[in-house]
């Protein structure tokens, strides 16, 4: 299994607040998130403007697209982004649309797992060439209790041996990542933790020392 990565989610209502974090952490991070919330505040403005404050990081566009996948992606990836999320619930042309302009600008999407999907959307996903999904505890399932299981982590080894490349997400903090050890992971995704820590660069470091403790250096 290869290291993790560590991407910072950025979930600001203001680009300015989203400046000041990203100014802590791009060098403390490896990908850098325009998160939905900040996305929907600031607009395509938010990538942007990421894209000329961290020039050789991965940039990804959280927007969670249901539709019009081809005329977003152009946005997303002619702006800057290197990746740009589709919701799991989208049509599977919308995917395979999004997914030819990613191609072209050399970038990726990344399916977001939230609520009801199959294993058959999966292989469908895999069969049209996205490699990449994110499994999401959601902010507000998070908030209503909920915690992860046994089954989330059956669901994402099922999801390995399909062949996509998982990314886990949602209130994560370093003292999660043992639960996710036997798992091929892509990147852990944080938000609220590093955004709202007292020392996020200190945080940072707590990540990547939970990373290398559990998946080795290489
Ligand atoms: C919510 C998101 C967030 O960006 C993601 O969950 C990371 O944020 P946090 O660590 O604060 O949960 O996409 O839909
Ligand atoms: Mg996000």
């Amino acid at each position: 299994m290869s290291r993790p990565l560590l991407q910072l989610a950025l979930d600001h209502t203001s680009l300015a607040a989203a400046h000041r974090d990203v100014a802590l952490l791009q060098d403390h991070v490896d990908i850098v998130e325009a998160g939905t919330i900040l996305c929907l505040s600031e607009g395509l403005n938010a990538v942007r403007a990421l894209r000329a404050q961290c020039p050789e990081k991965i940039i990804v566009a959280d927007w969670k697209v249901a539709d019009a996948g081809e005329t977003l992606a152009q946005q997303a990836l002619g702006a800057g982004a290197n990746w740009m999320t589709i919701i799991c619930a989208a049509p599977l042309a919308t995917i395979e649309k999004g997914h030819a302009v990613a191609q072209a600008h050399h970038g990726e999407i990344q399916i977001e797992l939230f609520g009801n999907w199959t294993f058959d959307d999966a292989r469908d996903w895999y069969r049209i060439g996205v490699r990449q999904a994110i499994y999401h505890r959601g902010r507000d399932a998070q908030a209503s209790g909920q915690q992860w299981g046994e089954a989330d982590l059956a669901r994402m080894k099922a999801l390995s041996d399909i062949g996509l490349e998982l990314s886990v997400t949602g209130g994560l903090q370093p003292a999660d990542l043992p639960l996710f050890k036997e798992i091929n992971v892509k990147a852990f995704i944080a938000g609220r933790a590093l955004s709202g820590a007292a020392n996020p660069a200190q945080t940072a470091s707590d990540f990547h020392a939970q990373i290398r403790a559990i998946w080795g250096d290489n």
